[in-house]
């Protein structure tokens, strides 16, 4: 690559952040089949591509949207409903430790802060959770699964993949937001989706064209400098 694709290729990546504010555009299908074409060139073990990806819009959109949010709505209502939604695979620890509960909070509080979202505040905070069931107002729904028969290694393989997605989603004007907020709800989304017995839900992607005027996306996380997470040896 010449020094001018080097500087495309990494201001595509650095220019990705988590958007959660959409306006409602849709997307051309032909930008979002190519977007999924150049993401399947993800490498997977033995080149086993073991992704699948669920293209929700429309009235289908509509139809999700109203069936998770129910069942949060119900879950505020009575919170011990919540236990009736397991997840597959637990994405977060159990017991959190520093510095990542640190960064955690870090996160969550300097969101909240954009919002006027103060400590305390439950509504407000349950309303901002609801809008990842409302896809952040996003046209377009991307659910990624994969068949249980392959393992954890699968999920290696699709995050790979789901990566391409939001770069090459993010080449062509278009942003995201990863989401793995829908996972308690796979049993819903799962049958929404009319996937079969063996698949896993193990992320959802909001896709659009990302709302130029919500404060909420202006939002840009930091992280940790190379030498932090990086040990060089040589000897
Ligand atoms: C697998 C995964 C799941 C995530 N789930 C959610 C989610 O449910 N809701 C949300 O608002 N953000 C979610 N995020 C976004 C993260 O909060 C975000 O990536 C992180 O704060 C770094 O910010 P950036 O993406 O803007 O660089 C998720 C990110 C990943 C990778």
């Amino acid at each position: 690559m010449n020094p001018e694709q080097v500087q495309l290729v990494d201001h595509a990546i650095r220019s990705r952040h988590s958007v959660r504010a959409f306006l409602p555009t849709a997307i051309d299908p032909q930008i979002i089949k190519d977007i999924l074409d150049v993401a399947s060139r993800a490498p997977s073990g033995t080149n086993t591509q073991p992704w699948k990806v669920y293209v929700v819009t429309g009235k289908k959109r509509d139809e999700m949207i109203n069936r998770v949010c129910q069942a949060q709505l119900e879950i505020y209502a009575h919170p011990e409903k919540a236990s009736d939604y397991p997840e597959t695979f637990a994405y977060y620890p159990e017991k959190w430790i520093s510095p990542f509960i640190d960064r955690r909070r870090e996160n969550g509080w300097g969101l909240y802060g954009l919002l006027n979202i103060q400590k305390g505040e439950k509504e407000k905070m349950a309303a901002q959770q609801l809008r990842n069931y409302k896809l952040f107002d996003a046209p377009v729904g991307l659910y990624f699964t994969v068949n249980q028969a392959m393992g954890v290694g699968s999920k290696m393989d699709i995050s790979m993949m789901i990566q391409n997605v939001m770069v090459a989603a993010k080449a062509r004007g278009l942003d995201t937001c990863p989401q793995a907020a829908w996972n308690h709800f796979h049993s819903i989304v799962l049958e929404v989706l009319g996937a079969n017995d063996d698949e896993e839900l193990v992320c959802t992607v909001a896709l659009g064209y990302a709302d130029p005027d919500d404060i909420v996306n202006t939002f840009i996380t930091p992280r940790e400098p190379v030498e932090n997470f990086t040990v060089f040896l040589s000897e």
